[in-house]
């Protein structure tokens, strides 16, 4: 025994390790959700929604949509702590650290762009001032996604089977920070930014730079996320015998939820093309985590949108 007492490897940490690359990687693409994202930018976002021409209820699918974003990320933020109790792999742990802090970064973006932003927009067009917690934001399915996460997530404390980790992750990384979160960047880069995929939406179009930017460094954020996720269900099935069938079912019983969040009949906006790109989504992460042999995909690739600048190119 040396006399750090770490008979399994004599140095602490393991540098090949997936998780250690993804933890430098996140060391590296380090970005401050208050300064890097300028205020000038999002004094700009505000002219822009201030002069647009829009109705209380076009103004209101964007509100929906940074509720809900905010939310997720609070949840998110929330929910992860019993997976670093349940993971006992350094490198690991490392990692998950830094996707924690991550979270809580993501959440100060969308509870400032409310307050810098959103707010004033109300105001100066005379429209009711809502919360972004305000319950009108939220359907059932989107309360339903979100206890189960929690649900699966906090099992994990009581819990730490191989089983229970695949489920917590086909919740948590796969199905809200991939596919759920995913398809939000996908519809915001095609309302707000000329080089969006193009869609057919109400009211005049505005191109809100200042929020582009925030979601363009989240995404580059939550690619790590969803590709640290992806490796270890496919981990789990390839090398713990979990079976795939699990894998399976617990992503097709929560596809549902995810429709019924992004189709919601109060939106204006037609959101047929958003299901139809978050099933597709879901279908192609399936295909990779239950093939041994298929590779991650690059960071990039996982959260590539049709349209939207890759920060890892800056
Ligand atoms: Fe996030
Ligand atoms: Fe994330």
């Amino acid at each position: 025994m040396n006399r750090y007492s770490d008979t399994g490897r004599t140095m602490r940490l393991d540098p090949d390790s997936f998780a250690s690359g993804y933890f430098r990687n996140a060391v590296y693409r380090h970005w401050d959700p208050y300064r890097d994202i300028p205020d000038e930018l999002l004094e700009q976002d505000r002219e822009r929604l201030i002069e647009r021409e829009q109705t209380e209820a076009q103004f209101d699918g964007l509100r929906r949509t940074l509720a809900l974003f905010g939310a997720g990320e609070e949840a998110v933020t929330e929910d992860l702590a019993p997976m670093c109790i349940a993971l006992d792999d350094v490198d690991k742990q490392m990692f998950l650290t830094s996707q924690l802090y991550e979270e809580a970064k993501h959440t100060a973006f969308f509870d400032r762009y409310w307050r810098e932003v959103i707010d004033p927009v109300a105001e100066a067009h005379g429209f009711e001032v809502t919360h972004p917690t305000d319950e009108r934001y939220f359907n059932d399915s989107y309360v339903e996604l979100f206890d189960r996460t929690e649900a699966a997530m906090h099992r994990l404390l009581e819990d730490d089977s191989s089983e229970a980790l695949a489920r917590a992750y086909c919740h948590y990384h796969l199905v809200v920070e991939s596919v759920l979160a995913q398809t939000g960047y996908y519809g915001i880069q095609a309302s707000w930014s000329p080089t969006g995929p193009e869609v057919e939406l109400p009211g005049e179009p505005v191109h809100l730079e200042g929020l582009v930017e925030g979601i363009t460094r989240i995404r580059s954020d939550e690619g790590r996320h969803v590709g640290f996720g992806m490796h270890e269900v496919q981990r789990l099935v390839a090398e713990e015998g979990v079976d795939p069938d699990i894998v399976q079912e617990t992503l097709g019983d929560l596809l549902p939820l995810v429709a019924g969040i992004v189709d919601d009949p109060d939106n204006e906006v037609d959101s047929t093309y958003l299901v139809e790109y978050a099933t597709e989504k879901l279908q192609r992460r399936i295909e990779i985590i239950t093939d041994r042999e298929a590779k991650i995909p690059p960071i990039e690739e996982l959260v590539h949108v049709e349209g939207g600048r890759d920060v890892s190119a800056d």
